[in-house]
């Protein structure tokens, strides 16, 4: 479920060499991460080895299909009922507006998330770290983003877990969305924290992101207008799809 979960192959062989390959491009500017991270792990294995061709949209991928009201269940935006009973942990909102690259807001468009898990753990196999699953928690849901491109989901607040990138390695807590913009083609896998994670300055996901302002983008906010009394803790997060102040993109 999670995109890092189990990449550390060749850990601690590789990083002289392959930190020469990553471009001043990659360093500079563009808010997503480089293809290569070599503190990253996982990045040495997978970054292209050559200049990426950029295939242009057509007509078809333009005016491709939308996501109509009956693609997505009544429920499947509220994780902490998809089950006999409530998963154990706080129960956050986490709401926001889909926005594309002038600001406009992207409507009827699906945005889906996935997480671990109170204690950390996610529902997959490759997970086997010493936390426990909750019964009555899968972490994944999607909703349709209404008139205002505004999503919400109900959930809740995941829990850090280790990766075996390097010694004594954490994820900062994080919810894992993806969203589509004005196209199929524009899809985007993002990652969205918690404020003011004490992990944020030794996990290298984060840190790959170069930029300190693209990083705070990736950051929500807690929001008291979000937040219902006795109930949940809110936090909001807007995505922008491309331009000067997208939201980093995972590759
Ligand atoms: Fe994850």
């Amino acid at each position: 479920m999670s995109g890092e979960v189990g990449h550390a192959a060749g850990q601690g062989t590789l990083q002289g060499s392959l930190g020469e390959l990553i471009s001043d491009a990659d360093l500079a500017g563009d808010s997503s991460p480089p293809y290569l991270y070599p503190d990253y792990v996982a990045t040495r294995l997978r970054a292209p080895r050559r200049p990426l061709v950029i295939l242009p949209h057509t007509l078809s991928e333009l005016t491709g299909p939308a996501f109509g009201e009956d693609a997505v269940g009544e429920l499947d935006h509220d994780l902490t009922r998809q089950h006999d009973e409530e998963p154990i942990g706080q129960r956050i909102v986490v709401s926001g507006r889909l926005l594309d690259v002038d600001g406009r807001p992207i409507r009827d468009q699906l945005v889906e998330i996935w997480q671990a898990n109170a204690a950390g753990r996610y529902v997959h196999e490759v997970d086997r770290h010493p936390a426990p699953l909750d019964p009555n928690f899968t972490g994944a849901g999607r909703c349709l983003t209404d008139s205002d491109g505004r999503y919400r989901f109900v959930t809740i607040k995941p829990g850090s877990y280790p990766w075996q990138n390097h010694d004594n390695a954490w994820r900062p807590a994080h919810i894992h969305f993806s969203v589509f913009g004005r196209a199929f083609t524009d899809r985007l896998v993002t990652q969205m924290y918690f404020p003011d994670d004490p992990l944020f300055d030794h996990d290298p996901i984060f840190q790959s992101v170069r930029d300190p302002e693209a990083r705070g983008r990736m950051i929500s906010t807690f929001e008291l207008g979000l937040t219902e009394p006795n109930w949940a803790h809110g936090y909001a997060f807007d995505i922008v799809v491309g331009g000067a102040a997208a939201t980093p993109l995972e590759h």
